[in-house]
């Protein structure tokens, strides 16, 4: 157990900064939780609706998707979560179609038949890894099982498959074969659902990826024309490349017909709310002001919150007080090595890994608290306030910054601007 949970009659309460949180750690959001509920459930009535959530990076969008899960299964319907980005992905040195359509299908699989209560005779996960002559023992193994449920979709499913992984053994898939694995793959759990009377909600976490994906065909106008025929499965898309995400969801294809659901900062007084709520359940003493100094601090930013919270309870032992000093020395230690230096890093290496314009005009823009191009591009070596805008455009669609009125931006999260400026000026 972790030093700042612990358990209070069956549930576990505390902090946990990073990752998804289990649902026994989620705080409120109530809103948002009870209004996708409410939607998505309405599949059993024919009704679809997708949604998408967006919000900044930590905010709690893979929280949610996970509490929605358990949600989802206690109303007998099948979540599917499929992380674009993370997991199996992140493990890949090239995203390809191929590999995010097999983590797709067998994500469906393995969730049904957990759901048909199948799971300990049958999984199929570790079967996208190795050579193609594994995962074609590994599906034919599985095909062996599925014949027993006389599933006939699965079947063919795997059959399929099985046969794409052989004609693709020594040369890369065509088109086509890539084609076909996409539709068969779109219509697995459409199928699944009509033959055995399921619903199936998929959530696919951080969407924008699949743009980053090498493929043989535009991937968003194909998913958007299977999404709309589907009758027994729905979509809830989460995103964290804000810009990107407006971009897929408002324009083209999509054309707002995905509703975005923003997810954002706690407000202050749920912020407040949860540290006192939490503090006092690991039975430490924090009077008012340090607590208002923590919201204020983190501007409610659930993840930073959650990082304060551990810290006091780390310095701090049970029945003591949380004096507002300490807080004020964590306001520092943030952003020091052994705070959350290597969390700003890692998001500024994803400003632009080669540090060139687009990271200058990130730099010169929080260093002199700029938001305008015009004033940017005095500061950025060689640019015109016509490029700039560009580059800022960039780092809008990467949700580092968003424009708040026609030609001013400003940075989203306002605890890796601190650090950007931190480290500016001592340097
Ligand atoms: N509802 C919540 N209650 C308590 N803490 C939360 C909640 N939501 C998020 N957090 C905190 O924020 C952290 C990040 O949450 P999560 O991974 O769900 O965010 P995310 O938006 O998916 O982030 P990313 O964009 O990096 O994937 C958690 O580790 C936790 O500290
Ligand atoms: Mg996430």
């Amino acid at each position: 157990m972790l030093y700042s949970t612990c358990v209070i009659g069956g549930s576990v309460i505390g902090f946990k900064f990073g990752g998804p949180i289990e649902p026994d750690l989620f705080y409120d959001r109530e809103k948002e939780i009870g209004f996708l509920l409410n939607k998505l459930l309405e599949i059993k009535r024919g009704i679809r609706h997708s949604y998408a959530l967006v919000g900044p990076r930590r905010m709690g969008k893979s929280s949610i998707i996970r509490l929605l899960e358990g949600r989802l299964v206690e109303k007998d319907i099948i979540p599917i979560i499929i992380d674009c980005e993370g997991g199996e992905i992140a493990k890949q040195a090239e995203l390809t179609l191929e590999l995010f359509l097999n983590l797709w299908g067998n994500s469906v699989l393995d969730t049904y038949f957990e759901h048909a209560r199948a799971a300990e005779k049958i999984r199929l996960k570790k079967s996208i890894i190795g050579t193609k002559d594994g995962i074609v023992l590994a599906l034919s193994e599985v095909l062996g099982r599925v014949r027993a449920l006389e599933i006939k979709t699965i079947s063919d499913y795997l059959n399929f498959r099985i046969e794409f992984e052989k004609a693709t053994e020594r040369r890369k898939p065509s088109s086509e074969e890539l084609m076909q694995l996409f539709e068969d793959t779109m219509n697995l759990s459409e199928r699944i659902g009509e033959e055995e009377g399921e619903y199936f909600v998929i959530m696919l976490d951080e969407f924008q990826n699949v743009g980053k994906f090498k493929l043989p065909f535009p991937f968003i106008p194909a998913f958007r024309r299977h999404l709309q025929r589907q009758k027994r499965t729905t979509y809830l898309l989460t995103g964290s490349n804000i810009g990107m995400m407006e971009h897929i969801l408002l324009g083209g294809p999509f054309g707002g017909h995905i509703p975005i659901e923003w997810v954002n900062s706690f407000d202050l007084d749920v912020a407040c709310s949860f540290l006192r709520e939490r503090f006092a359940g690991l039975s430490r003493v924090i009077e008012e002001d340090a607590i208002r100094e923590i919201a204020k601090l983190t501007n409610g930013h659930p993840a930073y919150l959650n990082w304060f919270g551990e810290q006091c309870c780390k310095e701090i032992g049970e029945g003591e007080r949380i004096p507002i000093e300490l807080v004020w020395a964590l306001g520092e230690k943030i952003f020091e090595r052994d705070g959350l230096m290597h969390v700003f890093e890692e998001d500024i290496r994803k400003v632009s890994p080669k540090k060139g314009k687009i990271f200058q005009t990130f730099v010169e823009m929080i260093g002199h608290d700029l938001t305008s191009p015009s004033e940017i591009s005095k500061h950025v070596v060689r640019s015109t306030p016509t490029e700039i805008i560009t580059y800022l455009k960039r780092l809008e669609q990467r949700g580092f910054i968003r424009r708040i009125e026609e030609g001013r931006y400003v940075v989203v999260d306002e605890m890796l601007r601190n650090y950007v400026k931190k480290k500016i000026h001592s340097t």
